[in-house]
């Protein structure tokens, strides 16, 4: 018996240690950690580093109010990831979670355009089968129509959603790449038309789609396109890196990929590697500087913002990053995941795609390659592969409804930025096995 209400009715193994890319339960296994949980830990598990730099910081002081002081682990942590400006972003605000990231990204947006007197800017828009968190706000502006259904009455009707770009999904047979971008971006601006242009306050996006549809890069140009379309109605492009940023997809932001640069980025996961709980929000100067022309500061804040000790952690996790060149390990063992990936599953009869970037992909699944019919969902077959690997020593990240939050199956696989090649090989060949097995189990 459990006094804590699990996700699901059962107790899940008990974790009781971590080291490198190991998982152990209380049961005596030794799990491989192949996602990171949902692409958290990003350094793996048990490095003394930043537990001493935790307890130093806890020893040190723990907590100070953010309405009276700032604390030293904030301060460097910010001028860690900014040094360089990157895409013009010169301020980081930090809380504890990505949901609570891109909420304070909405109402920065908001607050931004009182400050320069557009008062009408009330609206976003983001994509169906998009996932920006799990507070109403966070949630009622993303399109996990899965996470979504039963909050729906309840959510804010200030949010609209346009499609996907989801070629393998959603590209018409026949039409080519171009077409189909031209097709986006005309429901885009449509969608920008529809509503007003100058009612909307931003677009919301993850660059590369994480768990809701499982690594899913849009085609080349297609966020240079999205950016033009802000940028011709004065609306804000919030990119919401939690899942795939701070180096998960081979460089820092995901969006130096995508030649583009955002206005409020969102981030989390990778930052402090599950460490500690953090996210935030890194802020273009203009609206740093509409800020300080106007009210004078963000009329947002919580207890447990910029928390000394989460703080600490995470800047000790970007160290370390920075010091050992890890994201050049994300591109080396990436493309040796994705070698790997599509050696054993590249004619596999009940895998339709192979997807991502960096240590950041997704087998999606089907009953047939030719149709791409997936599973009847209540098969469960992403929860059956699941199962398999676990069996196998392997954690992965699996989730269904993959095209319309009830149809689809995908697994992703995001091992910790220190991984190893042999590594990859025990993570693809652990997971083949899963999948056979699942396939046999039906
Ligand atoms: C892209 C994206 N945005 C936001 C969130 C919400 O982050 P959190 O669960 O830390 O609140 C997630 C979590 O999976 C995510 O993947």
């Amino acid at each position: 018996m459990s006094r804590v209400l699990h996700r699901s009715g059962a107790i899940p193994p008990i974790a009781v240690a971590g080291d490198g890319i190991y998982l152990h339960t209380a049961d005596g296994q030794a799990i491989i950690d192949g996602s990171g949980g949902a692409a958290v830990a990003c350094l793996g598990h048990g490095n003394r580093r930043v537990a001493e730099a935790i307890a130093a910081q806890a020893g040190a002081m723990a907590y100070a109010h953010t309405g009276t002081f700032s604390n030293q682990a904030a301060e460097d942590l910010a001028e860690i990831i900014l040094k360089d400006e990157p895409g013009g972003l010169t301020r980081a605000w930090f809380c504890s979670s990505g949901s609570e990231g891109n909420e304070a990204a909405i109402k920065l947006a908001r607050q931004y355009f009182l400050e320069i007197d557009q008062p009408q800017r009330v609206r976003t828009i983001a994509r169906r089968q998009s996932y920006h968190g799990t507070t109403l706000g966070a949630l009622a502006a993303g399109g996990n129509m899965m996470r979504r259904a039963y909050y729906e009455p309840i959510l804010s009707q200030t949010h609209s959603l346009v499609s996907p770009c989801f070629p393998y999904r959603f590209k018409r047979e026949g039409e080519t790449d171009a077409q189909y971008l031209d097709r986006l971006i005309e429901e885009l601006d449509k969608e920008f038309q529809r509503l007003g242009p100058d009612t909307v306050m931003a677009f919301l996006a993850e660059p590369v789609v994480g768990a809701t549809t499982g690594c899913v890069t849009a085609l080349p140009g297609y966020f240079r396109r999205v950016r033009e379309v802000c940028d011709r109605y004065g609306a804000l492009l919030i990119l919401d890196e939690v899942m795939c940023g701070m180096g998960r997809t081979g460089t820092m932001h995901a969006w130096e990929q995508e030649s583009v640069t955002p206005d409020i980025q969102v981030i989390a996961k990778g930052l402090g590697g599950g460490y500690q709980p953090i996210g935030g929000i890194l802020i273009r100067d203009r609206i740093v500087k509409a800020l300080a022309a106007g009210t004078g500061g963000f009329l947002h804040g919580q207890t447990y913002q910029a928390h000394p000790v989460a703080c600490a952690a995470a800047l000790e996790v970007q160290r370390i990053i920075r010091e050992q060149h890890l994201i050049e390990n994300v591109t080396l063992m990436g493309e040796r995941l994705e070698i790997g990936l599509y050696e054993r599953f590249g004619n596999h009869r009940h895998v339709g795609d192979i997807r991502g970037r960096g240590l950041f992909w997704a087998l999606e699944f089907v009953t047939d390659r030719a149709t791409k019919a997936s599973f009847e969902p209540s098969v469960r077959f992403n929860e059956r592969v699941k199962a398999e690997a676990m069996a196998r020593g392997l954690a992965a990240y699996p989730m269904g409804g993959t095209l319309d939050g009830k149809v689809g199956d995908h697994i992703i696989v995001a091992p910790p930025y220190i991984v190893e090649a042999s590594d990859i090989d025990t993570i693809v060949e652990r997971l083949g096995d899963a999948v056979d097995a699942a396939v046999k189990g039906l």
